[in-house]
Parts: C-alpha cells; structure tokens; sequence
C-alpha cells in the first residue's frame, strides 16, 4: 500500500492519512496481515529472532496522582500500600541478573519517599553491582534536575507514557492538576539529557477514538522515543471504568506492527497487559514486530498489590521466576530469548 511505502519511506504520515491507514486495517485483515509481515521483516532485519527481557521491579504502589483509569490511584482505599527497601531491590537484581537479565526496570507510583537522594543512592548502588546491566526508571513525572541527576547516577532508560497527547482526552482520563503540558515537557526534558526515552498509550482507552490514535502516532513519529510502550486498556474494579469495555488485542497488534514500521529500530515490548488479555500475547506480540518482554521481578508477596486492572498477570510466562516457559514458549514460536541490555541499535540507511 502506498501509505505503508510512505511511512516506511519517510517515518511518519500526517493525520488523515493515518486515520485511513487505521480504518482500513482494522476493517480488512488481509490489509492487516499485509502490515504485520512488513512490520516483521523490519523487526527481522534489526533484532533477528531475538527477544529481549527486562527484569521488573515494582518498588511502591503509593502514588500521589489520580489518573482515573488505574487501579494504585491515591484514592482507591482498597489497596494495600507498600514500598520495598533498597536491600529489597538490590536483592531483587541480583535475583534477576543470576537468571540472565541485563537489564533491570524500576517501575513505581509516584512516590515522594523515593527522593531524589534515595533514588541516586539506589541507582549508584545497582549500577556498582551489576556494571553490565542497563538501568531503566519509570517513575513518572520529575523535574528536570531529578532526571539529570538520576542519569548522572547511572540511569540509561526512562520510561513516561504520554498517555494521549489529545488535550481532551488527556484531561478526560487524568484530575485537573495532571497537565498533558507538563507530561510532554518531562518527556523531551528526558530525551535532552540522554536517556533513551520511551512514550505510549493505552490501545481502547475510555473515549479515545481512532482519530485520537491518529493524533498518537503523529506524535510518536515527531517525538521518536527509543522505546514505545502500548497495550490494551483493562477495566479495574475499584475505578470510574469498571465497566467499559478492555481495548483491543488485533488493534493493538495492528499498532505495534506501524509502530515497527514507522520506528524501526525502536525497542517495543509485548505489554504485561497484552498478556493478559491474551494467553499468547507474547508470541502474538513478536509476530507483529515486538521484540521485548518485561517479566515480573518484584518480590512475589507484593505483586498482588500492583493491580493496575483487574486480573493483572505476575507469575508464570509474565514472571523473572517463570523465564524458562517464555524461553518454551518463545522458541516454540521461533524466538531466542537472549541474555543482553538489549540498548536500541542504530538505524540502518
Ligand atoms: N489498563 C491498562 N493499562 C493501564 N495502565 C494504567 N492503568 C491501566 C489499565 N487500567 C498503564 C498506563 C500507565 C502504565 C504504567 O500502565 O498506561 O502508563
């Protein structure tokens, strides 16, 4: 299709254009198929058949924000707060390192216990026992003095989903005081100072139209992170979404295949959340261009406490534990797990 030359060609597409490649990939699967094969040439091309793992670890689940669709928003009474010492965490890399991950994710609510002190100590002292391994943070919205010294302790990655970058529907998932503006500043802030940055969206978020992905993808294509995470929407019980509808797998996949496209060397994991939504989410993941998996790392006894949605997958295929079944499984789909930071590699001419 001419469209798919052109994003190939170019890395990008206007609105419009994107908004009819979406319809007629969602409305005709021989189109979609047509997508996924050239998505995975590329995938091919960069990565081969590899698949890279990140431990992780899920340091607390208090949070000071309130984004209307999560399930560790400050007012869900429900959930039982905790956060895990920096003994807690190192044990946790090490744990990981010794079953072949490079690299380690530190994910958490936004937590002022974690301060800038506490995190630079935390990242120095994993940066000293694991010299080999990346260090990817994903703990929301920082100044920019708090990205710069996390990165000057050892930080390579970060990962900050603009969520939408449609101001409408921004506002509409998030409170009032959750400003889309300043989410896209800490995104660029992140990029300036070095860390390969990753950005994303929930696929079938409530209100978000294919316009609304249009405009998402427009701006992935201006703003081209390192990394891109997206996964379908899941209901949580204890939020104002209980009841509307999970996004969908195929059109996920759809969007992780011109993700691939549009990015070609970009690092895209087959969410947790894809997983969830389907029992082969991983292998359907690398089959449309993803090329990374994030098995859980945290402590067993808290991983029933980061429930994001309902059902939320920590053990088996989804867990560090659990890495031997996604070795099976993946290779039993054609791919290698393998045992690397896996940092982006350059793009190809
Ligand atoms: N369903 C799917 N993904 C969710 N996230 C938060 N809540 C949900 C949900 N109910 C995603 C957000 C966030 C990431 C950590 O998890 O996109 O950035």
């Amino acid at each position: 299709s001419t469209y798919i030359d052109e994003l190939r060609a170019h890395g990008r597409l206007s609105h419009q254009q994107w908004l009819v490649l979406l319809i007629a990939a969602q409305n005709n699967p021989a189109f979609a198929e047509e997508i996924r094969v050239c998505a995975h040439a590329i995938r091919e091309r960069y990565f081969g058949r590899t698949v890279y793992i990140r431990g992780l670890i899920e340091l607390s689940n208090y949070c000071r924000n309130d984004c209307f669709y999560c399930g560790i928003r400050k007012s869900n009474g429900e959930v039982s707060r905790y956060r895990l010492s920096l003994d807690e965490i190192l044990g946790c890399c090490q744990v990981g390192y010794d079953l072949g991950f490079r690299t380690f994710v530190l994910q958490g609510g936004e937590d002022a216990w974690f301060n800038d002190d506490r995190l630079a100590e935390l990242v120095a002292a994993i940066r000293t026992h694991h010299p080999d391994s990346a260090i990817t943070l994903s703990l929301g919205e920082r100044s920019r003095e708090s990205y710069e010294r996390l990165f000057a302790a050892g930080a390579n990655r970060y990962l900050l989903r603009h969520e939408a970058v449609n101001t409408e529907l921004y506002a509409s998932l998030h409170p009032a005081r959750q400003r889309l503006a300043t989410r896209l500043d800490c995104l660029r802030n992140l990029q300036a100072i070095g860390f390969q940055t990753g950005a994303g969206f929930m696929v079938g978020a409530p209100g978000q139209t294919l316009a609304h992905i249009a405009e998402d993808m427009v701006f992935l294509g201006d703003f081209r992170p390192a990394m891109v995470g997206i996964g379908p929407f899941i209901p949580q019980h204890a939020t104002r979404y209980a009841h509307e509808p999970a996004g969908s797998v195929d059109l996920t996949l759809i969007l992780l295949s011109l993700i691939r496209i549009m990015l070609p060397n970009v690092l895209l994991p087959a969410t947790t959340a894809l997983g969830t939504m389907d029992p082969q989410g991983h292998a359907k993941g690398m089959r449309a261009g993803a090329n990374v998996v994030m098995p859980n790392l945290s402590p067993a006894d808290v991983r029933g406490k980061y429930l994001l949605y309902d059902n939320k997958m920590s053990f088996g295929s989804e867990a560090a534990e659990g890495l031997d079944t996604l070795r099976q499984r993946m290779a039993a789909a054609g791919y290698e797990v393998v045992v690397a930071r896996g940092d982006q590699p350059p793009l190809q001419i």
